[in-house]
Formats: structure tokens, C-alpha cells, sequence
């Protein structure tokens, strides 16, 4: 029988290094995508004196339209199926859209919504024939509108879409979709992101190593969602009791006072 493998990507910072880590600690193969190699390599490194099976470094680049070949080339020479897939990686940028980068915007695209889809659908048929699953990094912002991160709050939209209808789609193949939508983690994203001091909401924050062990439970009891912190979880059911232009000036208020 072909060896299963837990394909995370993002692997290299935030999220995505500690969901390596609770994967790994449950017994699974992870194979890491990122392109910063040299921490893909500690981590691997870690993981493997920790005792679990060594990891396959899978350094690539999502941005890239060629980025799903090239990681259905590496497992496929490294001799293993996905059994369970975390789209993990991703990025945003803050800023009025039409002032930030255009081609930077697009790579949101590229890496958030394209690489997302591509590898879900390229990888689908070992996920059927492996029973296993599918973990997507959604965010609370895939509820609303957000001006001042406008292609990012529209990526996690579309997180939050495609997971849930191939939910069910592949519910009756014996897959599971859980989407995991948290609020602010402290990571990396928010340098990243380019966010202006001060930004921050720290009574929010969740831990990323909280998140990922959150979410693998979720994902494991097959839950639709896990929306990670209390007041998080409140959020879908207050954005109910308002209307969409209410929210929509409210969160533009906020996300723009800082500019
Ligand atoms: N932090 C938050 O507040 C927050 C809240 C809600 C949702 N999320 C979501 O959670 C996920 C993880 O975020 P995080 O907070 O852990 O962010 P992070 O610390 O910045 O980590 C992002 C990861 O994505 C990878 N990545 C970015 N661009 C890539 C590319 N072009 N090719 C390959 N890998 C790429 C990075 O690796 P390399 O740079 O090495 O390529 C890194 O491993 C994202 O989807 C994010 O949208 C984050």
C-alpha cells in the first residue's frame, strides 16, 4: 500500500508550522511547502528527533502557476498519496486597494484562492481513495466586506465558499472540508500585511499553536467550521443582526482610521 501523507502548506511560519507539529505529534507523515527551505528544513529536522516519520521538504513557490506540478512531482518521486491536505498558506495587505501594488494584490489571488483550488482539485482523487480530508485557513474576514483589505477579505470569501460546497460534495466520497475561520493570531501576517502600529486588537488574539490544535480537532470530528476564541465564535451571529451597509461602513471605519 502506497504511504499516506498530511501536505501542508505554509509550513514555514505562524499556522502552518504548528499544525505541522500537531499533525506530526498524532502520528501523521507531513509534507511542507514553503519557500523559505532552510525553515522547512528545522522543522523538519524537529519533527523527526521528536520521533515521527521524516517529513518531506517541498520547497515551491505558490505564486506560481507551475506550483501544483511541482509538488505532484515531489510526492509522487517521494513515493506517497495525500490523505489529508492543509491549505494553509496565504497572505493579505493592508491599504486602500487602489493604492497598494496591483500585481502584489493579484498574488493574494495567486496564492490564497488559486493554489487552493488547484491543489484541492488535483489532489482530490488520492483524498477519496485514502478516506481522508481537507483543512482550509479561512478567517473571520470571510464573512464581511473589508475595506482597507479588500482582495483579502474577497479571498477568504471564497475560502469560506468553495470549502463548504465540497463539504458536501465529498461528504458521500468519505471526505471531509472543515474550514477554520480565526480571528487576529499573532504570526507573521501582520508585518506581512504591512499593518499600521497600534492595529492590533491583542484581546482577540488566539496563539497560533491554539488555533492548529483547535482545528486538527475539528477537522478529525468533522466539523463544517472551527471558529477559534469565544468572542469569534459570536462573530457570524452579530454580523446577522445588522444590515450589510451598517457593517460595511462600520469595518471601513475602523480598518481606515489608521491609515
Ligand atoms: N494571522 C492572522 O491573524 C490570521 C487570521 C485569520 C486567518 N489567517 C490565515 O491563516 C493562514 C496562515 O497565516 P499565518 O498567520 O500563519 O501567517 P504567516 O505567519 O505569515 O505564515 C504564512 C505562511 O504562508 C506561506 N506563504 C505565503 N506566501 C507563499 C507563497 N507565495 N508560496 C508558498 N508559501 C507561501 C509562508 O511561507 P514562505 O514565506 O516561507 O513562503 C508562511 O509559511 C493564512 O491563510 C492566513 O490568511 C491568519
Amino acid at each position: 500500500m502506497t504511504e499516506r501523507v498530511t501536505l501542508i502548506t505554509g509550513a514555514s511560519a505562524g499556522i502552518g508550522t504548528e499544525l505541522a507539529r500537531v499533525f506530526a505529534s498524532n502520528g501523521h507523515r507531513v509534507a511542507l511547502v514553503a519557500r523559505r527551505v532552510d525553515r522547512l528544513t528545522a522543522l523538519a529536522d524537529e519533527l523527526t528527533a521528536t520521533g515521527g516519520a521524516a517529513p518531506i521538504v517541498i520547497p515551491c513557490d505558490l505564486q506560481q502557476t507551475d506550483a501544483g506540478d511541482r509538488i505532484a512531482e515531489a510526492l509522487t518521486a517521494a513515493g506517497v498519496e495525500v490523505e489529508y491536505l492543509v491549505n494553509n498558506a496565504g497572505f493579505g495587505l493592508f491599504g486602500l486597494a487602489i493604492e497598494r501594488d496591483r500585481a502584489e494584490q493579484l498574488n493574494i489571488i495567486n496564492v490564497n484562492i488559486r493554489a487552493m483550488t488547484d491543489l484541492t482539485l488535483r489532489f482530490a482523487d488520492q483524498l477519496i481513495r485514502n478516506r481522508g480530508g481537507i483543512l482550509n485557513l479561512g478567517s473571520i474576514a470571510g464573512f464581511l466586506p473589508g475595506p482597507g483589505m479588500a482582495v483579502y477579505y474577497a479571498s477568504k470569501a471564497y475560502v469560506l465558499s468553495f470549502s463548504e460546497a465540497l463539504r458536501c460534495e465529498l461528504a458521500p466520497k468519505g471526505v471531509r472540508v472543515t474550514v477554520v475561520c480565526p480571528g487576529p493570531v499573532p504570526s507573521e501576517f501582520q508585518d506581512r500585511a504591512g499593518f499600521a502600529p497600534g492595529f492590533d486588537s491583542a484581546i482577540l488574539n488566539v496563539a497560533p499553536d491554539e488555533v492548529a490544535r483547535q482545528a486538527y480537532r475539528g477537522l478529525m470530528a468533522n466539523k463544517r467550521a472551527v471558529l477559534p476564541g469565544a468572542f469569534i465564535k459570536l462573530v457570524p451571529f452579530l454580523l446577522r443582526l445588522f444590515p450589510r451597509s451598517f457593517i460595511l461602513t462600520a469595518v471601513g471605519g475602523f480598518q481606515l482610521r489608521k491609515r
